[in-house]
């Protein structure tokens, strides 16, 4: 069987300087040659600094942006030759979720119909069979069913996000690209979030991207890591061979500010009540 995802040579560009005709003079490359493999079921880390190219990968390989060259294979298939029906179901299968779950969500729409609306658009399902649906991913999430008619202003970062991912889930995807999706929680209810998604991992077998400027959250979370320093994957290998024997200066530097070495892809104690 093929891998879920394979991505191989991706390279985009910007233009940066342009001539008094408005041709381009010069361009910006943000991802050069990046190449990597995910198989079902398991995470995939990127890891590097802001402005590396890591959410430049992400919205790539969910074609939300055109690279200049490069292939995506997604099931055996090319992704970037989807059209009509199978680009449907591909934007179905690959979901995101995103570091500011407020600005992913629409202040105007309750939770029910935030969660709910994905399941009419793709599969026309509306009433109590979606509300049915709705409240039981809402729940797998942590939401109780009385928030359901309330407002994304009504609830915390941490409460969002589990909105964010339930939403992510109500149409079974075969995997997320999680874009930074603790960054912005604080440090008790990132541990929350991050268990919910190694969970849900378990649970369903999904995979992830999991994107992350924090090497220690990547440690946790990923079976085998990239990291990108300007744009370039400087080092890739499974999450173990990168943090026992880091090889490239820049990963050599992200690991030796990680404190602790030892909580590798294992739930972490939380202290316990909502977030
Ligand atoms: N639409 C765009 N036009 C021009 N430059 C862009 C655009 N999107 C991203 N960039 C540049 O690409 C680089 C990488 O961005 P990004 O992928 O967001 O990095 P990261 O997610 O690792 O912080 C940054 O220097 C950013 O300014
Ligand atoms: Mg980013």
């Amino acid at each position: 069987m093929s891998p879920l995802l394979e991505v191989s040579g991706l390279r985009k560009s910007y233009p940066v300087k342009r001539d008094f005709l408005g041709r381009v003079r010069e361009r910006s490359v943000v991802t050069n040659d990046v190449s990597f493999t995910l198989e079902r079921g398991e995470t995939l880390g990127i890891v590097g600094e802001s402005g590396a190219g890591k959410s430049t990968i992400g919205r790539q390989v969910l074609r939300l942006i055109e690279p200049d060259s490069g292939t995506i294979r997604f099931d055996g298939h090319d992704v970037r030759k989807f059209k009509g029906k199978d680009l449907l179901s591909f934007r179905r299968r690959a979901q995101m979720i995103f570091q500011d779950p407020f600005s992913s969500l629409d202040p105007h729409m309750t939770i029910r119909n935030a969660v709910g609306e994905p399941l009419s658009i793709h599969f026309g399902i509306a009433g109590a069979e979606r509300d049915r649906r709705v409240v039981e991913i809402l729940q797998r999430v942590g939401m109780r069913e009385d928030q359901l008619d309330k407002y994304p202003r009504e609830f915390s970062g941490g409460q969002l996000q589990r909105i964010a991912i339930a939403r992510a889930l109500t149409l079974d995807p075969d995997f997320i690209v999680c874009d930074e999706p603790v960054a912005a929680l604080d440090v008790s209810i990132q541990a929350q979030v991050l268990n919910l998604l190694l969970d849900l991992q378990a649970e369903r077998g999904l995979a992830y991207i999991f994107i992350s400027h924090d090497l220690s959250l990547v440690r946790y979370l990923a079976h085998h890591v990239i990291v990108m320093y300007r744009g370039e994957v400087v080092e890739a290998g499974t999450a173990e061979e990168l943090f026992e024997n880091p090889q490239h200066s820049y990963t050599k530097m992200l690991v030796s500010a990680v404190p602790d070495p030892r909580n590798r892809r294992r739930r972490v104690s939380v202290p316990t009540g909502g977030s």
